[in-house]
């Protein structure tokens, strides 16, 4: 068990057998876990799915900070050597406020979307769209600075229909559309998909932007710093057995497991449910 020294949450010794831990509020975090099942396909993980609390877009920063105060001690406890904040709206808000807290390398999605965004726009205008909680805490229009115009919209319908599995429904469209207007007149040629949910839309809202606007997965450069990191800390996993991953929920792990293995394209079996807090 990880144990609480002056205010720091001490890791297990981290060695190359030891699982990533990835989190988010529900199925979003499976577009980061098909990142890492690409990228560092020997490594195990455990995913905490926090459906019993999904929605965190309307949520206070109070409450998102004390979420991720709950859950990062949690996945250290679990023995996780890393954890990839699967969450744009917990890097958005908790990050700055925990990064320090605990033993463990922590990886947010604010800067790796912001570096990748800034790679690819060539016009030097990029649109974000995200939970609310994200847009309003200004983190990828402060990380982009006036290295390039942002604009940023809250996009809230998106999190409940993702999680109820519609993704290309003609409802769905429908939402897409209206939140996308106000970038397209922007002009914008690079669009942040800034909430994790929202790569699982990639197709519909590739349809509404057009090829002119290249679409931005933050979870790709973060992967790949996640990469970086355990290469240099010497705890990737070098041995080529097959990974081993857990799913652990909150909420119905029923729901999460047929929502998510549907979104995953992989079958999920064997969801535990489990208490926070
Ligand atoms: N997928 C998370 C994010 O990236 C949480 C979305 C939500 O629960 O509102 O922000």
């Amino acid at each position: 068990m990880g144990t609480k020294v002056s205010g720091i949450q001490k890791a297990k010794k981290a060695t190359p057998s030891s699982p990533i831990g990835i989190f988010d509020s529900g199925v979003g975090g499976l577009t980061v876990l098909a990142q890492v099942l690409k990228q560092l396909p020997n490594e195990d993980y455990i995913y905490l799915a926090d459906t019993a609390r999904v929605p965190y877009g309307g949520r206070s920063p109070q409450e998102i900070i004390k979420i991720n105060q709950e859950i990062i001690p949690f996945l250290i406890n679990q023995g996780a050597k890393l954890i990839i904040m699967a969450c744009g709206t917990s890097s958005a808000i908790a990050y700055p406020v925990v990064k320090d807290e605990y033993a463990v390398e922590l990886i947010n999605l604010i800067d790796a979307g912001s570096r990748a965004a800034l790679s690819v726009t060539k016009n030097k205008q990029i649109g974000v769209i995200a939970t609310a909680g994200t847009v309003n805490s200004g983190a990828f229009q402060n990380k982009i600075g006036n290295e390039a115009q942002v604009q940023a919209v809250a996009c809230p319908l998106f999190v409940p229909l993702i999680e109820d599995g519609m993704v290309e429904t003609d409802e769905t469209r429908k939402v897409a559309k209206e939140y996308l207007k106000p970038l397209i007149s922007a002009g914008i040629d690079t669009l942040i998909l800034g909430c994790t949910h929202y790569p699982h839309l990639a197709k519909v809202i590739k349809e509404i932007v057009g090829p002119s606007v290249s679409l931005i997965d933050p979870a790709v450069e973060a992967v790949t710093q996640a990469k970086n990191m355990l290469k240099k800390a010497g705890t990737i996993k070098t041995t080529d057995s097959p990974a081993k991953g857990s799913f652990l929920v909150t909420g119905s792990a029923i729901h999460f497991q047929d929502v998510g293995s549907r979104l995953l394209g992989k079958s999920i079996v064997g969801a535990k449910q489990v208490k926070l807090g």
